[in-house]
């Protein structure tokens, strides 16, 4: 495992800015391994190395993975200097990981988004090579014929000729239906329905691979996961 120095380790594990840590840490409010140090420049190995703040132990995590429940309105890009990005809902703890959001949902799209610092988890959580199903409830302007059903089931092409893998589509309602996708193309869904001349008036994602948004995670909230890899299904 590569050192770390003092100072950037705590603040990144804890979201304190490094200026104020260093300050803590001039006024021993630092040890490692049992030691006061004051050096906010010393070496330590994370994850190996036990370092406590202010009383605290400073649990390593390499990386997060974070479920936000994301509400409609808000826009999946990395800071934006004036509309409210899903990094905006992110606690303040986590503000000096390089978070980014696991592919993208519209803005009007709400349900679950994964929020990680990892960059190669992301990637395989997208990669269509993953088969890691993505599963939405669609609220439709029309209603949904069997004609629809299987050509879900064996993959539509969509207006600009991209033909979309195999999909599942199950009707919830005369105008609901759940969508389960192994992909993610910029708007896929509405553009599905639109082959169809569906519009979709409310789109909402309920799971990533094994991961369910629960039931009790309320708009606007984030809540840590731990073994990911598992729940999401690699
Ligand atoms: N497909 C869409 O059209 N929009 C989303 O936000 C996600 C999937």
């Amino acid at each position: 495992m590569d050192k770390q120095r003092l100072d950037k380790f705590i603040s990144n594990q804890l979201g304190i800015s490094r200026s104020e840590v260093r300050t803590g840490i001039k006024r021993r409010l630092a040890s490692v391994n049992g030691e006061p140090v004051s050096d906010f420049a010393a070496q330590i190995i994370p994850g190996s190395d036990t370092v406590l703040y202010g009383g605290k132990e400073v649990c390593y995590k390499k990386f997060v993975y974070i479920m936000l429940n994301k509400p409609a309105g808000i826009i999946c890009a990395s800071r934006d200097k004036t509309r409210k990005t899903v990094l905006d809902l992110v606690p303040e703890k986590y503000k000096n990981r390089r978070l980014s959001a696991v592919g993208r949902l519209d803005k009007d799209t709400t349900g679950l988004l994964l929020i990680t610092d990892d960059g190669d988890f992301a990637h395989r959580c997208i990669s269509p090579k993953s088969n890691i199903e993505k599963c939405y409830i669609a609220e439709l302007d029309g209603d949904i014929d069997g004609g629809v059903i299987s050509a879900f089931e064996n993959g539509v092409t969509l207006a600009d000729g991209y033909v979309c893998k195999p999909a599942r589509l199950e009707r919830v309602g005369t105008r609901t239906a759940r969508v389960t996708v192994t992909e993610g193309k910029y708007h896929q869904i509405k553009r599905m329905f639109g082959v169809f001349g569906l519009g979709v008036n409310r789109l909402h994602r309920e799971s990533v691979g094994g991961l369910k948004l629960p039931a009790d995670l309320e708009k606007g909230e984030c809540r840590e996961v731990a073994n990911i890899a598992q729940t999401v299904g690699f």
